[in-house]
């Protein structure tokens, strides 16, 4: 029997790190759907569709098909995006790509493509994925729900100490206005756009250590799972 596990909220609310803990745990599949949005992002980049800060849309949507994006297991059953075969995990982690992925991630068509590769992955086993419409529109029949929340402080200073090493020209400043601005897009787009998915359990970590919050989702998970296999 497999189970599919959503957790859905802004950027650096934390979702990701406890999803990737959550699948361990339950020995599930990671899936990190923002980073297929960083990977076309980045493919866009790398193929000079950006000018004068707009992005060639249509030429973008054209050439996905033959852009060789996709998600790729490796050894110790991690999945990592990769372009033409190349790991891509470092290049779509950095501010370049951040400025930018909300913008691309508004369209329909691009959601459309990244919609099929998180609908064929999961269809042979369990996962855990996280975004920012997992529960209310990839997956609205997944077995269990989070929606995981934080204050902009606090995630503004995670953000901060995330990124800090490789971009030391980086301020606070910048970064807080980063994550309002794509907070504002992502709860505002016409498609899909983030919410808090019915039957999710709402989780606001601020002042919560991830243990104690992976404990809490542990215990949710395995309740309902349990109910479901006897
Ligand atoms: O989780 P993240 O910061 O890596 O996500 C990057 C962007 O991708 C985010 O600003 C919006 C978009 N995204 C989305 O629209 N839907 C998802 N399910 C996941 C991410």
């Amino acid at each position: 029997m497999n189970f599919i596990v959503t957790i859905d909220g802004p950027s650096s609310s934390g979702k990701s790190t406890l999803a990737k803990k959550l699948a361990k745990k339950l020995s599930f599949a990671h899936i990190d759907s923002g980073s297929i949005y960083r990977a076309v992002t980045l493919y866009a980049l790398q193929n000079n569709l950006l000018l004068n800060g707009k992005f060639l849309i249509n030429k973008l949507i054209s050439s996905l098909s033959t852009s060789h994006i996709s998600l790729k297991e490796n050894k110790n059953g991690i999945f990592k995006m990769h372009i033409n075969d190349l790991d891509v995990e470092d290049k779509i982690r950095g501010s370049k790509v951040s400025n930018h992925v909300s913008e691309i991630a508004k369209f329909q068509k691009i959601r459309e493509f990244v919609l099929k590769i998180q609908r064929d992955i999961s269809k042979d086993k369990s996962i855990v994925m996280d975004g920012r419409d997992i529960g209310s529109f990839v997956f609205p029949n997944a077995d269990v729900k989070f929606y995981i929340d934080s204050s902009i402080e606090t995630r503004s200073m995670r953000r901060y100490h995330q990124l800090k090493q490789s971009e030391k020209k980086l301020s606070i400043d910048d970064v807080r206005y980063d994550l309002l601005s794509r907070d504002q897009i992502d709860k505002t787009r016409k498609n899909s756009p983030l919410i808090i998915p019915k039957n999710s359990l709402f989780i606001n970590n601020d002042d919560r250590s991830i243990g104690d919050v992976l404990n809490q989702m542990l215990d949710h998970t395995k309740s309902i799972i349990n109910k479901k296999m006897h």
